[in-house]
């Protein structure tokens, strides 16, 4: 992995690392770097230690070892995070991680637990830019985002200590939240 700040390098220092959980489409990549920035913390990012473990793309792991071979490798990216006891992290997940009810544990051991939301407008907007998401290649994507959010919704609930909605802030707005209410969470 390439060379990252070191976290004592943080020029806002965070006790706690940020987990972000969410929709596809809800900023967690995006946000995540402007945190991953601004706090001097590693960004990791369980779809990119997916590809890696699996020697292909996210659209190859579902179109030869389908939807649950994926979460095999989602899951066991997530235990690895765990077991390697990351710190000074912020960690983006894949937006179907909160699916698997024994991931939940472990993204709390990870760190402060964050849903970023956005209105269904702006996710199927967000989405519609990037066809790299298999679960959306469907006849009808807006039908499908539609359905996934509502299933999904109370797990993201179930699963976040703190919810932020993207939908009209900026990027650095959102981060800058973020912080704020982690540093209210975890007082040094
Ligand atoms: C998925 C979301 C994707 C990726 C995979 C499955 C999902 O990540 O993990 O395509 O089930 O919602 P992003 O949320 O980063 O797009």
């Amino acid at each position: 992995m390439a060379a990252q700040p070191e976290p004592t390098d943080s020029p806002i220092a965070l006790p706690v690392n940020l987990v972000l959980i969410g929709f596809m489409g809800s900023g967690k990549s995006s946000i995540g770097r402007i945190l991953a920035t601004k706090l001097g913390f590693h960004l990791l990012d369980t779809d990119a230690l997916v590809v890696e473990a699996a020697g292909m793309q996210i659209t190859d792991i579902f179109k030869w070892k389908g939807e649950e071979g994926f979460r095999e490798y989602e899951a066991n990216a997530l235990a690895y995070l765990v077991d390697r006891n990351a710190k000074g992290a912020v960690v983006a997940t894949g937006g179907g991680i909160v699916t698997r009810e024994s991931n939940l544990p472990l993204l709390h051991r990870l760190g402060f637990v964050v849903q970023l939301t956005a209105s269904e407008e702006v996710i199927f907007e967000r989405v519609s830019r990037n066809k790299a998401r298999p679960l959306l290649h469907t006849p009808n994507p807006r039908e499908t985002v539609s359905e996934l959010l509502s299933r999904r919704a109370p797990l993201y609930a179930a699963a976040a200590d703190y919810t932020i909605d993207t939908s009209a802030k900026s990027h650095t707005q959102a981060a800058d939240a973020i912080i704020a209410e982690a540093h209210r969470r975890y007082p040094r």
